[in-house]
């Protein structure tokens, strides 16, 4: 049976706004004096509670010195919901989320829930609809690697010298995630097959573009569409619209194109050749899994989703998030690095609160502890290694 949606049809309809084209960064444009943050907290399962109770003790810490209140409002997605509420996204969790200016998400899933039907699945019914709900259709991964941890990385350390430091643009709510129709059917000659769609608008591409190059000019100026335009009819629109909307909008941006499977082999060979990367919904999730391998540590790197939805303060409303998963093999440990949720919590004050100051002191805090040495045993190589909270500990006196 071909199946609908499965998601909310009620769409959360906060005020909607074009991205700028002339700002900096993708960071606020508006820079109302904010007083309190109001954000979501859905810390999940696996190590999600012990790295989401270490950020925000960074964060309230950062956030006091500058005179800003933050109330986080905890509620349950994954796994931990499904075990409590019978469903991974409870309408409570949503409500919660509506009222918020941002959402900081910790991670889902786990093997005790591994074998229910996958659309049940953690990760699968609590991210996607939140990010369809929101319309977070701009996901922005950093690919992150400081100097100091080059041995982190599986790359020879000649080609990564300076580190890494690459942005992966990734369209969130298009593409072979969401395009109808999507199914599983028994054939009349009893053969089974399953289908899903891979479709773009025109309108889709240019948002998403306008997002890379916001990113790309805050940076090196150097944007990288990644497609599949030898074969694929989304990519050659995806292509097509790219080159005109940039040539139209950001003649100063220098755009190449490549071909994803070659993007993925030019990743791992020499991954400093890319600023900034834009691309499709499945093409961002596999080439983001590469970028963060290539970092060494999936404990280091944060992402956030951004839609068009404004929260009260005219900031951009986003959701936040690890790219590490839930560990389930180190949760409950105090093993877990809480860099990532950290960073998270970071971007979320950058982007959803205009607080570009304040972030990037917490990211030098992050940065200055692992560099002096206090670190997690994913980023320790066998040396000495502390647990998650001293982790946060270290972080805060780096403030
Ligand atoms: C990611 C994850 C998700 C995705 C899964 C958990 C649905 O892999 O955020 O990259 O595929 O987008
Ligand atoms: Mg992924």
């Amino acid at each position: 049976m071909f199946y609908g949606n499965s998601f909310s049809d009620r769409k959360f309809r906060g005020q909607v706004r074009k991205y700028p084209l002339n700002y900096g960064g993708l960071a606020s444009y508006n820079q109302s004096l904010m007083t309190t943050l109001k954000f979501a907290v859905l810390p999940g399962d696996g190590i999600g509670p012990e790295v989401m109770a270490a950020a925000l003790e960074v964060l309230t810490r950062a956030a006091e010195t500058e005179g800003l209140t933050l109330e986080p409002r905890e509620a349950d997605a994954g796994g931990v919901a499904i075990d409590r509420h019978g469903s991974a996204l409870p309408d409570e969790t949503l409500r919660v989320c509506e009222k918020s200016d941002a959402i900081l998400f910790g991670s889902v899933g786990g093997p005790k829930w591994e074998n229910l039907p996958p659309k049940e699945q953690p990760e699968r019914a609590a991210l996607l609809p939140l990010r369809k709900h929101f319309s977070l259709f701009a996901n922005v991964r950093p690919g992150l690697l400081y100097p100091e941890l080059i041995d982190a990385s599986p790359l020879k350390a000649e080609r990564i010298r300076d580190g890494i430091d690459l942005v992966c643009i990734r369209e969130l709510t298009g593409g072979l995630y969401f395009g109808q129709p999507k199914g599983t059917r028994e054939l009349e000659d009893g053969d089974v097959e399953a289908v899903d769609t891979m479709v773009y608008k025109k309108s889709e591409i240019e948002r998403i573009t306008e997002v890379a190059i916001a990113t790309a000019r805050s940076r090196q100026k150097r944007l990288c569409s990644v497609d599949k335009a030898n074969v694929l009819e989304n990519s050659v629109l995806w292509r097509k619209t790219v080159t005109d909307y940039v040539a139209a909008h950001a003649p100063e941006i220098e755009l190449s194109h490549m071909y994803v499977d070659n993007a993925a082999m030019q990743l791992a060979r020499d991954p400093n050749q890319f600023d900034v990367i834009l691309t499709e919904n499945l093409f961002g999730d596999i080439l983001s899994d590469e970028m963060a391998v290539i970092c060494g540590s999936l404990g280091m790197l944060s992402s956030a989703s951004l839609g068009l939805v404004e929260n009260r303060h005219g900031h951009r409303f986003g959701l936040y998030e690890p790219a590490g998963g839930t560990a389930p093999d180190i949760a409950g440990k105090d093993l877990a690095n809480p860099c990532a949720q950290v960073l998270s919590g970071a971007m979320m004050l950058r982007f959803s609160c205009g607080l570009d100051a304040l972030a990037d002191r917490i990211e030098a805090a992050v940065r200055q502890a692992v560099v002096s040495g206090t670190r997690t045993g994913d980023i320790a190589f066998g040396g000495k290694s502390v647990g998650t909270r001293e982790m946060g500990q270290a972080i805060m006196e780096n403030l």
